[in-house]
């Protein structure tokens, strides 16, 4: 790590940057070079996206002492925090779940908020949230609900849902309500901003340990002629999303202005898809991969507690959200061609 040069520009910092949404969002940026690009993994960035960073970090969201280092040498103007451990490894060790997704969270918070402090203006956290913080009892709830709404359902049956859930919270609680009391109640707060994705499909990544990534496994692994069994049955159905238009909606979130911004969390919806009409579509692509279904009883009860579809109506009426990608051009135009040339190389 080298520190030289740092001190006067503005940076955005990304943590989990090797994920899923943090190579796309990287390289999107990078693109726009508006932002000094800082980031937080657990694993050191692959070469080709080192080269778009000022300065990578591999180390822990949980290290106090790097996030310390960090923020005392680079003026951070935005925070895009991706870092967590999603939904299915997070059942398989929970307090490990809450540890990264919670006080991971509470350790970038405040360091935003020093931050705030220092630059005399608000430091804006970008935070995507889940489908996950739903909670829906059964099949039959599911299918009354249909698209929900921000406020419906809200009792996740995940630790990595809870999780989100709370730090929504948060984050509420830090940009409006945080030290309101005393001699530091007019003191400037972060701007907290959070958007619940449903599942991401990506060309480019497949992520490890969610639960939605049936959808991606599937993809990919007939994309490459791999037999794939699936973890949870064919009439399975939650929304998912194309990997531009996430990285587009938290770009648009970003620059949203602040007055018309009415939650701290808003719903983003593309196109809906059972696991079976995903399958018919990458088989149609791809005749060679092979799928078969062997639900998971775990992983299948969280697939069925998410709901089913949901209403982004006021993403769309505060800050003009609105898919470039429905179901025909995310297939069509963006995943299967894009894989395909994935795999052929
Ligand atoms: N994709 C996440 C998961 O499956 C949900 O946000 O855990």
């Amino acid at each position: 790590m080298c520190y030289d040069g740092a001190m006067s520009q503005l940076v955005a910092l990304i943590t989990g940057a090797n994920g899923e949404i943090g190579r796309t969002l990287l390289e999107r940026l990078a693109a726009e070079g508006r932002y000094r690009l800082v980031t937080l993994d657990l694993t050191p960035l692959p070469e080709r996206h080192r080269h778009l960073c000022q300065e990578s970090y591999a180390g822990n969201i949980l290290d106090r002492y790097l996030l310390d280092q960090l923020a005392a040498h680079h003026e951070i103007e935005v925070v895009f925090h991706l870092a967590a451990l999603l939904s299915t490894r997070g059942e398989r060790d929970p307090e490990l779940a809450h540890q990264i997704n919670v006080e991971g969270t509470l350790h970038l918070l405040r360091v935003a908020q020093q931050q705030t402090q220092r630059l005399g203006r608000a430091v804006r956290f970008i935070f995507p949230s889940s489908i996950a913080v739903y909670g829906l009892p059964d099949l039959h709830t599911k299918a009354l609900a249909g698209r929900v709404k921000e406020h419906e359902h809200t009792v996740p049956v995940t630790m990595y849902g809870c999780n989100k859930l709370y730090c929504e919270h948060l984050g509420r609680y830090f940009s409006t309500h945080y030290h309101a009391t005393g001699h530091q109640s007019q003191a400037p707060r972060v701007d907290f901003r959070a958007l619940r994705f449903p599942g991401l499909i990506s060309s480019d990544t497949v992520p490890s340990g969610g639960t939605s990534d049936f959808g991606p496994e599937m993809l990919h692994h007939a994309a490459q002629g791999r037999p794939y069994t699936c973890f949870v049955g064919p009439s399975a159905t939650i929304p998912f999303m194309a990997m531009p238009d996430a990285v587009r909606a938290l770009m648009l979130l970003l620059d949203a202005p602040r007055e018309g911004l009415t939650a701290p969390s808003y719903n983003l919806g593309a196109f809906s898809l059972s696991a079976e009409a995903i399958a018919e579509r990458v088989l149609r692509a791809f005749p060679e991969g092979r799928i078969t279904y062997q639900p998971d009883p775990m992983r299948a009860r969280i697939v069925d507690s998410w709901p089913e579809d949901v209403d982004d109506a006021r993403a769309r009426a505060d800050w003009g959200w609105s898919p470039l990608y429905g179901v025909d051009r995310a297939f069509d135009e963006y995943l299967v061609p894009a894989v395909r040339r994935r795999y052929t190389k």
